[in-house]
């Protein structure tokens, strides 16, 4: 028998973030040295503990989440993501039109599969978490990346989209807040690229899964509530707002004219079906989670720890000669630049597998994120702060010395 090979398209796919270099952390782990590994966001893994909402919400429900449910997901779960997503502003959809999956990670290739045929091309931001490049690639489609300027705070470039644009580009994917820079986008900027998507007929997906966690006291707006009279499939879930990564818990929303939408939503129906459900449980606890505003407040005001760990990790990266940023204003990361001429970097991954040997600290390099210049990298700010400021003075230590070679 021949052996087994893998499928070319798989050859595009990439996930830097349980990769070689997580691979190398887990070696380094079983021999004994202790990792500090700031490569994911998930905050159960740095002790944020399940909100009470979310207990008391399973307390003796568990035998509701026996059988299958909708393929779309459990009614009640459904009507108050639709409460959710409508006091936010969205209009032009019903609790009909919301589809729950095994977090936004499952619900992306719900989305993207039925729009696609083979070489259709998504506008896909980078820097940009690579779920979305990944999803396009698998459900055949062809990312084309557009810029976010680092120079205008991260935010996505009109022009850089304008020029991206051909005749197979069939949507563009907005992550707002943006994993890994950490900043979310003014309601000018959604409104140019509502602008472009009614323009050129591009489909918008805005992955929104940081919403709740802002801060600065400074409020998110979904691009679908700025854009009533367009198709806009909006991705939510738990797994960040109320630390529930485990439980697997996201959903989409299609919003705009009906007409425009029926036959794509038609295909999303055929492919949720297909695997009959999401997992219940999680389900059960979508409507207390989503009226429970506390939890996610309480991470990112003045005093909480989102809050607190990005002040930690802020002051102690601007002592750092050879690094810039732009300072966060949500989620859990930041992207720094580093001098690339100073330390003579032409590898990011490199970079940070030196870090790891050096100062037992796995980041993820800037590549991991579709960034094409080997000059950034990831920091999750979810260690405790104290933790968090003694790993980036680690960081400066290293970089004191650092020539790649
Ligand atoms: C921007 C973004 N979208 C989606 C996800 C995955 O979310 P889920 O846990 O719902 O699959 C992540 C996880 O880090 C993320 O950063």
């Amino acid at each position: 028998m021949r052996k087994i090979e893998s499928a070319k398209k798989l050859s595009y796919v990439h996930s830097d973030i349980r990769g070689s270099l997580f691979m190398e952390a887990m070696r380094m782990e079983e021999q004994g040295i202790d990792v500090l590994k700031l490569n994911t966001g998930n905050p159960a893994a740095f002790g944020f503990e399940l909100p009470e909402s979310v207990r008391a919400a399973l307390d003796g429900q568990e035998a509701l989440g026996l059988g299958y449910c909708d393929f779309k997901g459990m009614p009640q779960a459904r009507e108050a993501i639709y409460d959710y997503e409508a006091g936010k502003g969205i209009s032009g959809f019903t609790s009909d039109d919301v589809f729950i999956g095994n977090g936004v990670s499952e619900v992306a290739s719900f989305a993207l599969t039925p729009l696609l045929n083979d070489g259709d091309e998504v506008l896909v931001p980078a820097p940009g978490y690579s779920l979305w490049s990944n999803s396009v690639y698998l459900a055949g489609g062809r990312p084309v990346f557009y810029i976010c300027d680092e120079k205008a705070d991260w935010y996505p470039d009109i022009q850089d989209i304008r020029s991206k644009i051909s005749p197979r580009t069939k949507a563009l994917i907005l992550i707002n807040p943006n994993n890994p820079t950490g900043v979310f986008y003014p309601k000018e900027i959604l409104i140019r690229i509502a602008e472009i998507a009614e323009e050129h007929n591009l489909l918008i997906f805005s992955d929104e899964i940081y919403d709740r966690l802002v801060m600065d006291g400074l409020k998110h707006t979904s691009i679908a509530s700025l854009a009533p009279d367009l198709p806009v499939v909006t991705m939510n879930g738990l797994s960040k707002s109320h630390c529930l990564c485990g439980y697997r818990c996201g959903w989409m929303v299609i919003s705009g004219p009906h007409n425009l939408t029926e036959e794509y939503k038609q295909g999303i129906r055929q492919l949720t079906s297909m695997r009959l459900c999401a997992n219940t449980l999680a389900q059960l606890v979508i409507p207390a989670a989503l009226k429970d505003t506390e939890t996610p407040n309480s991470m990112v005001m003045p005093g909480g720890r989102l809050y607190e760990q990005r002040e930690a990790a802020v002051a102690e990266l601007k002592k750092i000669d050879g690094i810039s940023f732009v300072k966060n204003n949500s989620a859990f990361y930041l992207f720094p630049k580093l001098d690339i001429q100073r330390f003579n970097i032409t590898d990011d991954r490199k970079f940070a597998k030196d870090l790891l040997h050096a100062a037992n600290i796995l980041l993820v390099p800037g590549s991991g994120f579709d960034w094409q210049m080997p000059d950034h990298f990831r920091i999750v700010m979810l260690p405790e702060k104290e933790v968090l400021r003694n790993a980036v003075k680690r960081l400066g230590v290293f970089l004191d010395h650092y020539h790649q070679t």
